[in-house]
């Protein structure tokens, strides 16, 4: 069993990745692997945009990632890139945080054409950041995601083995996650 940062990155109260976030973390506690969930719209607004980065709230997350030998960062595009708020987190973060770590991208996006932001915003930043391995990750698009009569998040049967590969990779430490 491993350790795994969940780090969710729309400021969206009603927001999908938060959702899909949630989903994520359900299947790997459900397995028995320890989480830790960082939702950033619950961290004080102060700390992410004035670069608080020793505050208690923040630190407590560094520590959460350290204990990690896992991170997901999820995020949806914004404007063709990942969001800001997810970049001013990353910014408080120490010097290669993510050294040694396995770091799976997971990316929601209303078109097909920002599919690419994934490659050329997130994965530059987790290679700066130390990362040992990068999935290619998964990139969501939001038809491919409903839910039930009850409001459980319901995948597309497409989406659904995908993200349950994701799962598994993230379970078994390898690479086996394409990029659709
Ligand atoms: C401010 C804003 C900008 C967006 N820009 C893009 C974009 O450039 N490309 C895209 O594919 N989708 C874009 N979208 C759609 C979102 O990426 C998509 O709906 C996503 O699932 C929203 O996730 P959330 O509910 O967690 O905020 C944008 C949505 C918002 C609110």
């Amino acid at each position: 069993m491993t350790t795994v940062a969940i780090i969710s990155g729309s400021p969206s109260r009603a927001s999908k990745t938060n959702r899909v976030a949630k989903w994520v973390s359900e299947q790997l506690q459900r397995i028995g692997h320890t989480v830790y969930f960082i939702r950033l719209r619950d961290l004080p607004a102060e700390d992410l945009l004035y670069a608080h980065s020793s505050s208690d709230s923040i630190v407590k997350t560094h520590d959460w990632i350290r204990q990690s030998r896992v991170v997901v960062v999820l995020s949806p595009v914004y404007k063709g890139s990942y969001t800001g708020i997810l970049k001013a987190y990353l910014d408080l973060l120490p010097e290669k945080a993510f050294a040694g770590k396995l770091v799976v991208p997971i990316v929601t996006g209303g078109t097909i054409a920002h599919l690419l932001a994934l490659e050329y915003a997130l994965k530059p930043i987790f290679s700066i950041l130390g990362a040992r391995e990068i999935l290619h990750g998964v990139f969501i698009l939001d038809w491919t995601l409903g839910h039930d009569d009850e409001g459980r998040l319901v995948f597309s049967d497409d989406l659904l083995s995908r993200m349950e590969e994701v799962i598994h990779s993230i379970s078994h430490g390898s690479e086996k996650t394409i990029m659709r």
